[in-house]
C-alpha cells in the first residue's frame, strides 16, 4: 500500500493574505534543482528576468525574451511543490497596450502554469494591472527602482531619495494596490518610505533592499549565495558558494590532469 501526501501550492490569495502577518519568504530561481531547495524554506520563488543578467551574462535584463521566461518557468515549476511561482513579464511584452499584457501573460499562465506574474511600474500600469486581474491573471507589481527602465534612469541607484520622488513611489504603491495587484515588489528604498507605503497600503509589500518595514523580502538567490560578482549594496551574504565552487572545479581538473578518473568498473559498481 502506498501513502500519498498531497502538497497543496500556495495561491496569490494565500499571500495576499499574509498582510500584516508573517513575513513573506521569496527568492529567485530559474532552475528545477534550485527551485527544489528553495521551495522548503520560501513561500514563495521568483523567476526573475535578472536570469538575463545571472544565467546569460547581459548588463542589463532588457534583452531577455518572453521565451526565456516561460522556458525557466516550466523548470521552476518542475522543480518545486509548495511555494507559489511568479513569473517576471519581461521588458516588452506588457507596456504597449493591456491587450499586449494580457497575451503575454496568458501564455505564461498556460505555458508554465505558474500561479501569478510580475511586471514593472506604478501609477502607469494600472489600467493594465486592473485589466489583467479581472481576467483571472493576478499580479504581483513591482515599483521603487524598476530594472527593465534603466535606460530612462541612467543607474540603479536608491529611489524615493527627495520628498516629490517619494510621493510619487508612494502614489504608485497606492495605484497598484487599488488596481488589483495582490502584492507589491518595492526595490530600493530607505526604511520611512517602506514603513509608510507599508501602512497605507492593504496589500503586501516586499522588499529587496527596502528593510524590515516590509511585509516580506525577497532576494536575487545567486547574490545572497555570494555567487554573483557584482550585489548591490544592500544584499547580506548567506554563503560564499562562488570559491567553494571554484576550489571543486580545481580539484576535478587536477585529478583528470593525473589520470583519476573512474573507469566502467566504478560507474557500474553494484549493479
Ligand atoms: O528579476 C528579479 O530578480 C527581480 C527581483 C530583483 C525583485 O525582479
Amino acid at each position: 500500500m502506498s501513502v500519498q501526501t498531497t502538497v497543496r501550492r500556495l495561491t496569490a490569495p494565500d499571500l495576499r493574505a499574509r498582510k500584516g502577518g508573517d513575513p513573506i519568504v521569496m527568492l529567485t530561481s530559474y532552475h528545477a534543482h534550485t527551485a527544489a531547495l528553495v521551495d522548503r524554506y520560501c513561500d514563495a520563488i521568483l523567476v526573475g528576468d535578472s536570469l538575463g543578467n545571472v544565467m546569460h551574462g547581459f548588463e542589463t535584463t532588457v534583452p531577455v525574451t518572453l521565451e526565456m521566461m516561460i522556458l525557466q518557468g516550466r523548470a521552476v515549476m518542475r522543480g518545486s511543490k509548495r511555494a507559489l511561482v511568479v513569473v517576471d513579464m519581461p521588458f516588452g511584452s506588457y507596456e504597449a497596450s493591456p491587450e499586449q499584457a494580457f497575451h503575454a501573460a496568458a501564455r505564461i499562465l498556460k505555458e508554465t502554469q505558474c500561479g501569478a506574474v510580475k511586471l514593472e511600474g506604478g501609477a502607469r500600469m494600472a489600467q493594465t494591472i486592473s485589466f489583467l486581474a479581472e481576467r483571472g491573471v493576478p499580479v504581483m507589481a513591482h515599483i521603487g527602482l524598476t530594472p527593465q527602465s534603466i535606460n530612462t534612469l541612467g543607474s540603479f541607484r536608491a529611489q524615493g531619495r527627495d520628498e516629490a520622488d517619494a510621493a510619487r513611489i508612494e502614489n504608485d504603491a497606492r495605484a497598484v494596490s487599488a488596481a488589483g495587484a495582490f502584492s507589491v515588489v518595492i526595490e530600493a528604498v530607505a526604511e520611512p518610505l517602506a514603513r509608510r507605503i507599508t501602512e497605507v497600503i492593504s496589500i503586501p509589500t516586499i522588499g529587496i533592499g527596502a528593510s524590515a518595514a516590509c511585509d516580506g523580502q525577497v532576494l536575487v538567490l545567486e547574490d545572497m549565495l555570494g555567487l554573483s560578482e557584482k550585489v548591490p549594496k544592500f544584499v547580506k551574504r548567506y554563503g560564499n558558494l562562488g570559491p567553494e565552487i571554484e576550489k571543486a572545479i580545481e580539484g576535478y581538473a587536477s585529478e583528470v590532469r593525473a589520470r583519476v578518473f573512474p573507469g566502467p568498473e566504478h560507474v557500474y559498481r553494484g549493479k
